[in-house]
This record gives C-alpha cells, sequence and structure tokens, in this order.
C-alpha cells in the first residue's frame, strides 16, 4: 500500500535534527489521514483529518497497535447507505481517542430517521462500537446526529468516557430520530462516564449487564433517562455495582429507571442514584419494572432478576402533570435491601400500579 499520510517530527528545542526520515513507528511522528483507505494502523498516532467515511463502510479502528492515540479533526461524514454498522469501530489496549478543537463526528442521521429507530423501517448502522478496550480513554469527542444507538461499550475493561456531547436535538422535529441511545453498557468491568452531555431520543445510559460501572456529572435532556437494563434475556444478566451520581435529566420520558425483562433470570446488585436532578419529565421520575418486555410491560412482574442493594440517595426534581413521580412494581420478594433518603419527585399524579413496595420506599 502507498503510504499516504503525513509525518510530522517534533522536536524539542535543542534537540539533533537526524537525517533519518521519520518513520510512523517513531513515538513522536504523527500521522494525517485523509481518506479512509490510506489509514495505516501501524502509526501510533493517528490524525483522521475530514475523513469523508464511504455508505457502508466502517471508520475501522480496531486493533490498534497498544499505546496509540486517534484524534479525530475537522468534520467527519458518513455516505448513506442501509445497513447495520457501526459507523466507527474502536479496539485496542491504553488507547486514547480524542477530538480536536473545533471537529465534529457528524453521524448524518437524518438520512436514515424515519421514527421507527431499530425497531422497523430503515436499517440504521449503529454509531460506534467501544468493544474489547482495555486500559484505554474516549475523551472531547462532539458528537450530533446518530443515525440510531450511539456509543456500544461492550467488553471492555477499565475505559473511561469523558467530555462526551451528544446532540441529535435535530431529531425531535419531525419525531425522526429514535431509538438514539446515548451509552449501552454491557458485559463490561470499570467504566466511567463522566461530564458527558446528550441530547437525544432513548436512554442517555442504558446498562444491560457489567460491573464497577460510574456515571458521573452528567446532562442529558430529551430522551428516555437514566437506565439499568433492560437487564434479563442477554447472554450475560448481571449487573453489579453501579453509581449514578450529580447528574441531570430533564425533558424526557423519565428520570431514574430500572427495568427487568419480565420472566427473565439474571441480577441487579450494588446500584446507587445520588444526587440526580429530575425536571421536566414526562412519565415517570423513578421507575422501577420487572415487567419489562420491549414495547409493552406486563403490568405483572416477575421475581427471576432480583433488584438488591439499591441506594436513591438525593433524588429530587419535578415531573409533568400527567407523569407519576414514582413507580414501583416488584416481584414477590425480588427487590430487598434498598436504601431511599432525600428522594423528593414533585408533581404528576401517584401511580396506583405500584406493587411489592419495600418498606423504605415509597411509592
Ligand atoms: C457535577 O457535574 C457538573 C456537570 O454537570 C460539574 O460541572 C460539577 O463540577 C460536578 N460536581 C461535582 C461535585 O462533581
Ligand atoms: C458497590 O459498587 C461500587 C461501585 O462499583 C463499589 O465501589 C463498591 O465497593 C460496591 N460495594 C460492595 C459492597 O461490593
Amino acid at each position: 500500500m502507498v503510504a499516504t499520510y503525513v509525518s510530522t517530527l517534533l522536536l524539542s528545542a535543542g534537540a539533533l535534527v537526524s537525517a533519518a526520515p521519520a518513520r510512523v513507528e517513531d513515538r513522536a511522528a504523527s500521522c494525517t489521514f485523509k481518506d479512509v483507505a490510506s489509514i495505516d494502523k501501524s502509526c501510533t498516532d493517528i490524525v483522521l483529518d475530514s475523513i469523508s467515511v464511504p455508505a457502508g463502510q466502517t471508520l475501522d479502528l480496531t486493533k490498534l497497535k497498544d499505546n496509540t492515540k486517534v484524534t479525530f479533526k475537522g468534520t467527519t461524514s458518513f455516505g448513506y447507505k442501509e445497513w447495520k454498522g457501526p459507523l466507527i469501530s474502536v479496539s485496542g489496549t491504553k488507547i486514547t481517542v480524542t477530538g480536536a478543537s473545533g471537529h465534529v463526528i457528524d453521524g448524518n442521521g437524518a438520512k436514515w430517521w424515519d421514527g421507527k429507530g431499530s425497531n422497523g423501517g430503515k436499517t440504521k448502522p449503529k454509531f460506534f462500537y467501544a468493544h474489547s478496550l482495555k486500559q484505554s480513554t474516549i475523551s472531547n469527542l462532539n458528537v450530533k446526529n446518530t443515525p440510531v444507538q450511539g456509543f456500544s461499550i461492550n467488553t471492555v475493561t477499565d475505559l473511561v468516557v469523558d467530555h462526551i456531547t451528544i446532540d441529535n436535538s435535530a431529531g425531535d422535529v419531525t419525531n425522526g430520530g429514535h431509538n438514539t441511545d446515548a451509552f449501552d453498557v454491557g458485559s463490561s468491568t470499570g467504566v466511567t462516564i463522566s461530564n458527558a452531555n446528550i441530547k437525544n431520543q432513548d436512554d442517555c445510559l442504558a446498562i444491560n449487564s457489567g460491573k464497577d460501572i460510574h456515571f458521573i456529572g452528567g446532562t442529558c435532556s430529551g430522551g428516555h433517562g437514566l437506565s439499568i437494563g433492560s437487564v434479563g434475556g442477554r447472554s450475560d444478566n448481571t449487573v453489579d455495582g453501579v453509581v449514578i451520581e450529580n447528574s441531570s435529566i430533564s425533558n424526557s420520558d423519565n428520570g431514574v429507571r430500572i427495568k427487568t425483562v419480565s420472566g427473565a433470570t439474571g441480577a441487579v446488585n450494588n446500584v446507587t442514584y445520588k444526587d440526580i436532578t429530575l425536571s421536566n419529565i414526562a412519565k415517570y421520575g423513578v421507575i422501577i419494572q420487572q415487567d419489562y418486555e420491549n414495547g409493552s410491560p406486563t403490568g405483572k412482574p416477575t421475581n427471576g432478576v432480583p433488584i438488591t442493594k439499591l441506594t436513591l440517595d438525593g433524588v429530587k426534581g419535578s415531573v409533568t402533570s400527567k407523569a407519576a413521580p414514582v413507580q414501583i412494581l416488584c416481584g414477590s420478594g425480588s427487590c430487598s435491601d434498598w436504601t431511599w433518603k432525600g428522594v423528593s419527585v414533585t408533581g404528576g399524579e401517584k401511580s396506583s400500579k405500584c406493587q411489592n413496595v419495600p418498606s423504605v420506599a415509597s411509592c
């Protein structure tokens, strides 16, 4: 392959200037690529400058060399095709993915948006696979208009996701954007998502399985809230050790949400929601349900996915007049060892559907 990257040798003042040409292996060399075909993964400091990804192709950043840094620069855009994606995929160990000042990664979602999300209509590409990353950081990315789900974080260990902005608010205009989850987390250990700023039309966060997951300092608007679940019916059905704190949820269907799948088995243990602010919530301020089925909850909670050691500490704010501040549907004996303090959600109408509510909680 003809290398079309531009190598840059960064020399500190007073350094000896060597006559040897810069090689991609040099730690100080960065390589700038302007099209997908030229990307050379042997470089460990990759700059993606204003890349237009051809329709139906993944911007493939998998199996990067250890310690590779990837920087998005300018506008990254994607051609239109009906396919499952992902538009971007990254894997490796000690990887850093970041964005240069002024960059935008534009998922060009409006080409796919038909109001049906992943439930029908056009086949839409998922946006970003952060799969099989180890000891890595994704930070300072400015994303807009994902066709459907945003970041899929799966089978990672020790990943920091900091200062990610996703603006899918254009998808509200025609009700076109749907199932645009910001972060879906599964089968991962040690994930911290901090300072996210999300405008979307589905979960701001959805944790299906995993251990030691933190979501801190997030701002979520327009979507379905900060969710655990749905849990059950997948290959991995255990959520253990989650802290969601110092975050706000506004203009959304739900605030705090835990949904376990009707009739399924699994476990949700040691989950804490702390210092969460709700405003203008349209359906439920806090919803904990063990009767979940995509589209239509059964109303009959089952007890195969117990929710234990759940703490809500400082969940405050308001819901709209037609919403319920709190709704809890637990199976028989499957919600236990809960702590509730400083839970104050005002507005709306009290739910009449609560079942098997632990005594510390009120519904
Ligand atoms: C809480 O989150 C906001 C961002 O929403 C951040 O500015 C602030 O520093 C955070 N505070 C603490 C105590 O973490
Ligand atoms: C609960 O989960 C948090 C976050 O992963 C962790 O720091 C804490 O040690 C866990 N507590 C127990 C008792 O396992």
